[in-house]
């Protein structure tokens, strides 16, 4: 009888091997036959980790290594992921920088509006969206997870919320650095140029740099960490698009564009174009790549693939998007459109580094 038993786990092990097998070759054959851009097996199979690397965090461009740092401080005593993407992105939104929290770029009309999300391990989700005058929104976000019966409050109404959760009202005020792109902006006042001139800048999406800073510390932070406990959480927050037209929401707060969590297979978030990334569902489009067996590198790379595919290259040209991505493994990638992003990386104190994303353009 027991042989028998026996039997049947080895004859099982097999099966599983060939499926896994199949998998890979199949994940193989697919990217192939895009033809365009030559991924290798080997490639793929050698970013696979021995054994699971935790707790670790990822967070989107230079600003990255910074937020990090705080994130890194909540997971390293064994915090929960949670409070470490919370914690994390709130240095970013405090800093003074063209693109995330209230000294960013204002809206066409001289407003900051901010849209931010959080996602934790059991699927609660809380996101603020065209939110004026409060400091953290992804503080506020996370309150809306966990004390109302929603997912997301925009406007007046999450300002409001905001005051009531006793965050306070900041003064409706450009910072100096916003108050002078905004001043140069309006010689022209316009639009589209503005993604153009970035590009050809190399300044990854759509922000125009402050004067004097660094032209790389740019764009939405979006952050996602796995703890010690094998947990995943993840965070976004963003100003959005600079010189927007008023009202405009962009993925950040869009769960499932701008960021997704699934604590059974993995996280991912986005930055860039975020018109683009919502109509791909962007992060939900990642984190389901990775179920179905891709490497996070493999699955933001397709995702990236699909917004060039129905964007057209030409296009595709003029924006940028990236994706990163986590696993349970604490196996990580990043892809963008084109040159110039690049996302942070932290599993150690002495480990918190720039990784440039891979990019298809
Ligand atoms: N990805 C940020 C935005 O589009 O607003």
């Amino acid at each position: 009888m027991d042989v028998v038993v026996e039997l049947m786990a080895a004859y099982k092990i097999c099966l599983s091997f060939i499926k896994y097998d199949y998998m890979l070759r199949r994940n193989f054959l697919q990217l192939s036959s895009l033809g365009l851009y030559g991924i290798s097996l080997s490639s793929f199979t050698s970013k696979r980790l021995g054994s699971i690397r935790k707790p670790i965090v990822i967070s989107t461009w230079d600003a990255g290594i910074e937020a990090n740092k705080a994130a890194w401080a909540v997971l390293k005593k064994g915090g929960r992921a949670l409070d470490a993407v919370e914690q994390g992105v709130r240095v970013t939104e405090s800093s003074q920088n063209c693109c995330v929290g209230l000294g960013a770029n204002p809206d066409r009309d001289g407003y900051v509006t901010l849209d931010a999300s959080i996602m934790d391990e059991y699927s609660n989700c809380g996101s603020v969206a065209y939110l004026e005058r409060i400091k953290h929104p992804v503080s506020v976000a996370r309150r809306v997870m966990e004390k109302t019966p929603h997912v997301m409050l925009v406007g007046s109404g999450a300002q409001q919320f905001a005051i009531e959760e006793g965050f306070p009202l900041e003064e409706q005020k450009l910072s100096e650095e916003a108050e002078k792109t905004y001043k140069n902006w309006l010689i022209k006042s316009e639009y589209k140029p503005v993604i153009n001139i970035e590009n050809s800048k190399g300044h990854g999406p759509f922000n125009p740099p402050f004067p004097g800073s660094n032209p790389l510390n740019h764009d939405t932070i979006g952050m996602i960490a796995l703890d010690a406990n094998g947990n995943l959480s993840g965070s976004c927050t963003t100003s959005g698009m600079a010189f927007k037209m008023r009202g405009r929401v962009g993925d950040s707060p869009i769960i499932g564009a701008g960021l997704f969590v699934d604590n059974e297979v993995g996280a991912a978030t986005a930055t860039g174009q975020g018109e683009d990334i919502i109509r791909i569902a962007g992060s939900h489009t990642v984190v389901e790549l990775m179920r179905q067996g891709l490497h996070p590198e493999e699955a933001c790379r397709k995702a990236v693939e699909r917004i060039i595919r129905i964007k057209g290259a030409a296009k595709s040209k003029e924006i940028q998007v990236g994706f990163i991505a986590l696993n349970k493994r604490g196996e990580y990638g990043g892809y963008c459109i084109q040159k110039g992003f690049s996302y942070a990386v932290c599993y150690a104190d002495d480990k918190n580094f720039l990784e440039p994303g891979k990019h298809i353009l």
